[in-house]
């Protein structure tokens, strides 16, 4: 299939299977698109939670205004923010930097300090936004893989993150609930998949300048 093929295919899955899981390999290659997503200063102030426990999944139900995809889907991949982004872990960031691009020890500071001027003038509600915003990046390329391995998804607003937080214990982990995307195989009677894709006409959502 080509992109957009694959993109057409894809829809807001509201049933799936329970019976179907996405194999580890599967689940490893959508993982690695997420990480792949550009990010501010390429800082990932984020963690992928991947829940897979049905048990676990079955509780996250009435945390997300009883939608049931977060039960029957193979996995929930909850995109969490960090809450904890301070100068000790931008400091890091630029060390990862040196040493995955052979520079020399201490050659990044500079850059760390201004990254850090920048990022830490921030309030710490300022910092959860702006580390959100890159959720919903990441967000995207999870779903764009997911489609092009065809495999269903289902992404999520719909949810109360103060409970998400404390049930998968993320407060204590410093992170915070951003965006949830179950994932899976829809339901043969997933009556959504047979309605049609509606979007406004390209012509209509352009402005050529
Ligand atoms: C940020 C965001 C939050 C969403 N939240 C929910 C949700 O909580 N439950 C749900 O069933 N669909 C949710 N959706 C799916 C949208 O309703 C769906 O993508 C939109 O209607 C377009 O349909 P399509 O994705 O099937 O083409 C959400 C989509 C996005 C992008």
């Amino acid at each position: 299939m080509d992109l957009i093929e694959s993109l057409q295919w894809r829809y807001a899955t509201k049933k799936f299977n329970p019976e179907k899981s996405v194999s580890p390999e599967d689940l490893q290659t959508i993982l690695e698109a997420g990480n792949l997503a550009a990010t501010s200063y390429g800082l990932q102030p984020f963690q992928f939670v991947v829940v897979s426990d049905p048990d676990l999944r079955q509780q996250l139900v009435p945390f997300s205004y009883n939608q049931p995809q977060v039960g029957q889907a193979s996995h929930v991949i909850v995109i969490a923010v960090r809450t904890d982004v301070d100068a000790d872990f931008i400091r890091a960031s630029a060390k990862l930097t040196e040493k995955k691009r052979g520079l020399e020890e201490g050659q990044l500071d500079g850059y760390a300090k201004q990254m850090i001027g920048a990022i830490m003038s921030m309030n710490d509600e300022q910092r959860i936004v702006w580390a959100q915003k890159q959720s919903y990046i990441v967000l995207a390329n999870l779903m764009v893989a997911c489609a092009t391995l065809k495999i269903d998804s289902c992404p999520m607003e719909g949810f109360i993150p103060a409970d998400y937080n404390r049930l998968l214990e993320l407060d204590s982990k410093n992170l915070h609930a951003s965006v949830v995307l179950p994932v899976g195989y829809r339901a043969e009677d997933d009556e959504q998949q047979s309605f049609a894709k509606v979007r406004k006409t390209l012509e209509e959502m352009t402005l050529n300048c």
